[in-house]
């Protein structure tokens, strides 16, 4: 369309956009936003399903281990939760496989809920949990429930490369039958490829168990997504034999936070509500009854931000103290420290 074409439109628009228009009419269309139609649903354990994507032109692709923040419209509220990427990075669709928390706002409509045809909103993939470009000698991929997602990303990206150095892959599951991913991992397992090792465990990961599959394992470059103690049990082992620079670990939820790093008195202006409390400003406020908007509660969303208007808070991830007034702080991220007035 021709300059003049556009400022017609523009102006036959106005006061909305054009794209507003061009977005009733096809809702996968936005210059401004990752858009993504849900193609399939597929049940991959009684809590978990995979949805296949197909993003509109906006899309930049990912890197296996990447995540995406996605934004659904639930009830007339928009909300925002991360989920790595676990298909292979050279598909035209992209694939995210999600477990529902009892609880949950988003995740058990995305499991039970969402059908096909949706239209969800995402982020650009983002985040360092990646393999190198020069892959080294022996990888090893480790991973407890839904924490799969990344490394199977990795795994099927370099399968179907037809990779030919050796992987290992250790993945942990409550049951048998919550084990995702579980036809697929065994066919693997079937190729009786002399490079490719996967296995399959139920339980409690230990570190007598790593040894019992890999007894050289501190050789292995390591990639692993777990809960919390999983993480800390598989660093320990590696720490124990020197080799603590072979593991990338991905969290899916920030670690608990030491209480001797942040407390205070909070004041939420807007609702006059004061509470005391330590930790993420996140969690005081919403025991403090309030639900601001959140995604990932971990810092990478930024859907959290507010603006502090009064005292000191410590960003958690760094230790850094914000001084200043009239800053946005990331409330899942921020702890006080004192008295901590916040526009909320
Ligand atoms: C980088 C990243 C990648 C992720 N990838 C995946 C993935 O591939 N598949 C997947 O299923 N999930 C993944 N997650 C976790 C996922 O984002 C959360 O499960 C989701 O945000 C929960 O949303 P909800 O609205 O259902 O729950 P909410 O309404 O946000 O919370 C409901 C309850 O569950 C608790 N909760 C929320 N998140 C978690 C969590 N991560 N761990 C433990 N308790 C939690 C809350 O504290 C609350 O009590 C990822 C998270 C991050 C940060
Ligand atoms: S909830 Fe994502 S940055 Fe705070």
């Amino acid at each position: 369309m021709n300059a003049l074409g556009s400022r017609l439109l523009a102006a036959l628009a106005y006061p909305r956009a054009v794209d507003d228009f061009v977005e009733l009419a096809l809702p996968l269309h936005s210059t401004r936003e990752v858009r993504a139609r849900v193609v399939s649903v597929r049940r991959e354990t009684h809590d978990v399903a995979t949805l296949r994507l197909q993003p509109n032109a906006s899309w930049r692709g990912h890197r296996a281990g990447q995540h995406v923040a996605l934004t659904v419209e639930l009830r007339g509220v928009r909300r925002t939760r991360c989920f790595s990427i676990a298909s292979a990075d050279s598909e035209s669709t992209i694939a995210i496989t999600v477990k529902a928390r009892p609880e949950g706002a988003v995740t058990p409509w995305l499991v039970s809920g969402v059908l096909e045809g949706a239209i969800v909103t995402l982020s650009q993939a983002t985040g360092d949990f990646v393999l190198p470009d020069v892959l080294p000698e022996r990888l090893l991929f480790v991973s407890g429930g839904s924490g799969i997602t990344p490394v199977m990303a990795m795994l099927r990206s370099l399968v179907l490369r037809g990779h030919r150095g050796k992987i290992a892959f250790l993945h942990y599951a409550h049951s048998k039958d919550d084990v995702i991913f579980a036809a697929e991992l065994d066919a693997l397992a079937r190729r009786a490829s002399p490079n490719l090792m996967i296995q399959v465990c139920t339980g409690r990961f230990t570190a007598p168990a790593l040894l019992a599959l890999l007894p050289d394992f501190e050789r292995w470059d390591t990639w692993a997504c777990a809960p919390e103690p999983f993480l800390d049990a598989l660093t320990g082992a590696f720490a124990a034999r020197g080799a603590e620079d072979r593991v990338r670990v991905e969290r899916f939820s920030l670690a608990p936070t030491d209480p001797s790093l942040g407390s205070g008195e909070v004041t939420f202006v807007r609702s006059r509500r004061r509470a005391d409390g330590h930790g993420p400003l996140l969690g005081i406020a919403e025991k403090a009854g309030l639900a601001p908007a959140s995604g990932c509660r971990r810092g990478i969303c930024r859907t959290c931000t507010r603006k502090k208007i009064s005292g000191v808070t410590r960003d958690l991830r760094t230790g850094q103290l914000s001084t200043d007034a009239d800053v946005d702080i990331q409330l899942c991220v921020s702890a006080p420290v004192g008295p901590v007035a916040i526009d909320l």
